[in-house]
């Protein structure tokens, strides 16, 4: 019996140094520690054995057990560790080659254009509010002065989704949409997109504005020169000459133009201005009293100026792109420049 035992453990430990595969070292881990495997018969015959025998190869049984179990578990385990080294060679990860750069995205020109002029009249104490797209004929037109079939309508060609609601043709209906909510002093800038049924080099349908408004007593035409020109110089430089043109806005009174000396030929002429030498930046004026009146302002006691400006085309003279297009087709090689 003892010399079974011992031709056992030999067996035992030689197939296990043969076994290569998970399933092979489990089943010499049936055959030989199984409920019927052959050390488990071994000690089932223990009544065979001489009694004298007895104690050394109970002894024995147990060491050849205990080694096989523990051979049997480092076997298992070099296995595992045998099948991750394999995948690493199989897939050839190389685990010193460099990331993948993740891709920054940045912001659109015009986006960033608005983050200058809202910052810039931060720092004059407006602040900025919003308004909605689709907007009531009465916000976008009656209440800013522009009757029903007025001829002032034709300024703005405009998108109707029914008779009376547009698609704002300006961001001046934000304008009544404040006054009519708060008492004055208004402080308020309003950036925005607006919709026009217009579309070439310089006009696409749907483009970006800010509106100003500033209301307050004693308020003059001096005010508006004053920060216009500020908020000019700081978004041109200082040295940018600035024009104030007659102009009219059925819902300002007196209204002007904002014109500056051109950026590109310093007041030469060339392409850009028209060979004019100065190129049109803003419309403004003082809030006409009919405006007032509209969202129930005294304008025996209060004045105020307003005043709206195109965001793509700020963008367009500050980078010099001649295509408004541009900033609406999405083309990464365009919008990575700024
Ligand atoms: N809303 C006018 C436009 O879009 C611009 C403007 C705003 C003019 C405020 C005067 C005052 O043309």
């Amino acid at each position: 019996m003892i010399e079974d035992l011992q031709k056992l453990e030999k067996d035992a430990l030689a197939e296990l140094a043969a076994a290569a595969q998970e399933d092979q070292i489990l089943g010499i881990r049936t055959k030989y520690l199984g409920r019927k495997g052959l050390l488990t018969g071994l000690l089932r015959n223990i009544a065979q054995v001489s009694k004298a025998e007895k104690p050394l190869f109970g002894k024995r049984c147990n060491e050849v057990k205990e080694l096989l179990h523990t051979r049997i578990e480092e076997a298992l385990q070099r296995q595992t560790r045998q099948k991750k080294d394999d995948i690493l060679i199989k897939e050839k990860i190389d685990v010193t080659l460099p990331g993948r750069s993740v891709k920054y995205g940045r912001t659109h020109p015009v986006i960033q254009i608005r983050g200058e002029i809202c910052s810039i009249f931060a720092s004059f104490g407006f602040s900025v509010v919003e308004g909605p797209e689709v907007e009531l004929d009465y916000y976008n037109f009656e209440a800013l002065n522009i009757p029903k079939d007025h001829p002032a309508r034709d300024m703005q060609d405009t998108f109707y989704i029914e008779e009376n609601i547009v698609l704002r043709t300006h961001t001046s209906p934000v304008q009544v949409r404040v006054m009519e909510k708060v008492k004055p002093p208004v402080r308020i800038l309003s950036p925005g997109r607006v919709y026009r049924r217009d579309s070439d080099v310089s006009h696409t349908p749907m483009f970006h504005q800010i509106e100003g408004l500033l209301v307050d007593k004693g308020i003059s035409f001096g005010d508006l020169k004053g920060i216009l020109t500020a908020f000019l110089k700081k978004v041109f430089g200082e040295d940018t000459t600035l024009r104030f043109r007659p102009s009219f806005f059925p819902f300002t009174e007196p209204s002007a133009e904002v014109d500056i000396r051109c950026v590109i030929c310093k007041g030469r002429g060339c392409r850009v201005c028209g060979q004019s030498g100065w190129l049109e930046i803003l419309g403004s004026g003082m809030v006409d009293p009919a405006v007032f009146k509209n969202v129930g302002y005294n304008s025996e006691e209060y004045s105020g100026f307003a005043f709206g400006l195109g965001l793509e085309r700020i963008a367009m003279l500050k980078y010099g792109i001649s295509d408004i297009r541009l900033f609406f087709e999405n083309d990464i090689r365009f919008l990575k420049q700024f």
